[in-house]
């Protein structure tokens, strides 16, 4: 009887296990597991979506099922109607050398892959952390491929903008910020810290030994120029900094974007000439309300709007839109003139089954983004 029991409790711990793995293929139902053309949930996270001839690719983060560190790298899935994806592995690999910036155990985290049209490389920026060093590193690393699966080949890591004041940044708003000292706040938050956080206390604080780069994305203009986007100075502010023409470094053009306002998660599209960034507040892996913020120029100036969000996750734990619905977003992917926000339902226990969301933006008569629950992000793009 006791064999018995146990070979049933086996069984039971390989069906939990198999759970994972054979999902049905679903309809791509936000708010539940979406499936390969294995069954596999799609372990892509905190990526984007390219598109090469007739080809989508998406890149995300491999996650682990179990713990925080990557473990494989950065995978890629290859689909022709957005639907059906097929996994093509591991697009950027962890290495095994010992010390390595990427060695197995680093974390990565919001991979980006732009085409260069004149390189005709696949350039691939993301956030790296060290192995070992929590979030304490804080880079933007660079790889590279000559194809869209890769094997991308690791370049290197940096802090951004070493030693460079922001173009827009007067002579004396540079004295303000050289006045300042990170070391003497020990108490966050209080209205003195956030007016010295504003004069650009971590700015200076980190301007010898480069800015903090964490969650990023990377933006190519009509004209070809890139920009990456970048949480920085302790997650307080954003930078946007122009890349060079191989997309491989920076230029040392860059400013800053609502110093203090502690934005993350940040992603980008332009509509009829207007530019529309869409950040998250930081709170770890837990949702928050998302911020949006408009300019007609990519260097600002940026004017803030209430969150896109509206409504209820109908159905979705009727999450409220002032937690984006459960979820923090990672890119917006245009196709056609309409665009979908690609957002991740973080599942902190489990990473790899951390959720998609994708939800068409609409815009009011004012031309303002907004967006509202739907099961299928497909249903009113009519593509399905
Ligand atoms: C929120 C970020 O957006 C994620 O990419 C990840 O870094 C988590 N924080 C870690 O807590």
């Amino acid at each position: 009887m006791k064999r018995i029991i146990m070979l049933m409790s086996v069984i039971a711990g390989m069906l939990t296990v198999n759970a994972q793995k054979d999902i049905p293929v679903t309809d791509q139902r936000n708010g539940q597991l979406w499936a390969d053309t294995e069954g596999r949930h799609i372990n892509a996270h905190g990526g984007n979506i390219i598109r090469f001839g007739d080809t989508y690719y998406w890149y995300g983060e491999n996650r682990p099922y179990r713990g925080f560190t990557t473990e494989a790298g950065i995978q890629v899935y290859s689909s022709k109607d957005l639907r059906t994806w097929k996994d093509e592995g591991v697009a950027l690999a962890v290495s095994n050398e010992a010390g390595s910036d990427i060695e197995r155990g680093c974390i990565m985290e919001r991979p980006k892959v732009v085409y260069n049209e004149k390189t005709h490389k696949f350039v691939m920026l993301f956030h790296l952390e060290l192995k070992g060093k929590g979030y304490a590193a804080a880079r933007v690393a660079f790889a590279q491929s000559d194809t869209p699966v890769g094997p991308f080949l690791f370049i290197r890591s940096t802090r951004v903008n070493a030693g460079i004041w922001p173009f827009d940044m007067d002579q004396a708003a540079r004295q303000a910020a050289m006045q300042t000292d990170a070391s003497r706040w020990k108490e966050w938050w209080t209205p003195a810290w956030r007016k010295e956080v504003e004069k650009g206390m971590y700015l200076w604080r980190d301007f010898k030994d480069g800015q903090m780069s964490r969650d990023m994305t990377v933006y190519i203009d009509d004209d070809g120029k890139a920009y990456h986007i970048t949480s920085s100075q302790e997650n307080l502010t954003l930078l946007v900094s122009e890349l060079t023409d191989d997309y491989l470094d920076f230029t040392g053009k860059y400013n800053m974007v609502a110093p203090g306002g502690q934005n993350e998660a940040p992603t980008i599209f332009k509509n009829d000439g207007v530019y529309w960034l869409i950040c998250s507040g930081c709170t770890g892996w837990s949702p928050n309300e998302a911020r949006m913020f408009s300019a007609k120029s990519i260097w600002g100036p940026w004017k803030q709007h209430k969150s896109p969000f509206v409504g209820l996750a109908t159905g979705y734990r009727d999450m409220p839109a002032d937690k984006t619905f459960g979820a923090q977003g990672t890119y917006v992917l245009p196709i056609g003139k309409r665009f979908v926000f690609m957002a991740d339902i973080w599942n902190p226990r489990h990473l790899s089954q951390s959720l998609h969301l994708w939800l068409p933006i609409e815009f009011d008569a004012s031309g303002t983004p907004k967006i509202c629950w739907a099961d299928h992000w497909y249903e009113s793009l009519h593509l399905n």
